[in-house]
């Protein structure tokens, strides 16, 4: 069973101290889902600067009601994370629910189809945003590879990627099997070779530029997207 810690009926100065109870039980790679009534973001830079480098910061819903948040404590606390590490590891973690998803649509389960597919796409989201308004910024500075660089591709990629995203989610509210299944095939193919172009090329040659201080705060700023 999932650990969930839902915070939403408890008096506010309790909060903070279960949720920190909760996260200091799990043992290594361990995680539980927050459930929350508001965007908890002081609860993030509590995190960040109590548990710097130690846990995963996942939303799965972000409002307008109901906040959810996978909290992982992570089973490598290495400090000096990469972004390489810290990308690759969202890719994985997308795969793994896009999977779910497509269990659920096999078996005709269309609300958790349709609960797995709004965290994917959630997920996935915030994943371009984190590249594009974050990461690739900084490439391009860098590199001075503005159009015709590989962020120009990828950029363009995820422009297809968010009209899959689309269609699939049409379909998805329409229960209609075949019409997921095709666009589903279309998405993990285009997403295969997108990701792998990043996790070979485009993530570790930003590592490599990126100081120490410069990679801590890409990540930091991803998990407050
Ligand atoms: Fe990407
Ligand atoms: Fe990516």
């Amino acid at each position: 069973m999932e650990k969930i810690l839902d915070v939403r009926e408890m008096t506010p100065k309790d909060r903070h101290p279960r949720i920190f109870e909760t996260y200091n039980a799990l043992g290594a790679g361990e995680h539980f889902i927050l459930v929350n009534d508001h965007d908890p973001k002081p609860l993030l830079y509590q995190f960040q600067s109590e548990h710097d480098g130690e846990f995963e910061w996942w939303p799965l819903e972000q409002g307008p009601e109901v906040w959810r948040i996978m909290i992982v404590k992570r089973g490598d606390k290495a400090v000096n994370r990469t972004v390489t590490d810290y990308l690759q590891t969202d890719h994985h973690r997308l795969d793994g629910i896009f999977a779910r998803f497509q269990e659920a649509v096999k078996d005709k389960r269309w609300e958790d189809a349709s609960k797995d597919f709004r965290e994917f796409r959630l997920g996935l989201k915030r994943h371009i945003r984190a590249e594009e308004d974050i990461l690739f910024p900084l490439f391009e500075e860098k590199t001075g590879m503005f159009d015709g660089g590989p962020t120009f591709v990828m950029r363009s990629e995820h422009q297809d990627i968010q009209a899959l995203l689309d269609r699939i989610l049409e379909s998805t509210d329409a229960r209609d099997e075949a019409g997921v299944a095709d666009a589903s095939e279309a998405l993990t193919s285009y997403l295969a070779d997108h990701n792998a172009k990043e996790e070979q090329i485009l993530y570790p040659e930003s590592d490599a530029f990126l100081s120490d201080a410069e990679r801590d705060q890409v990540i930091k700023k991803a998990q407050t997207l």
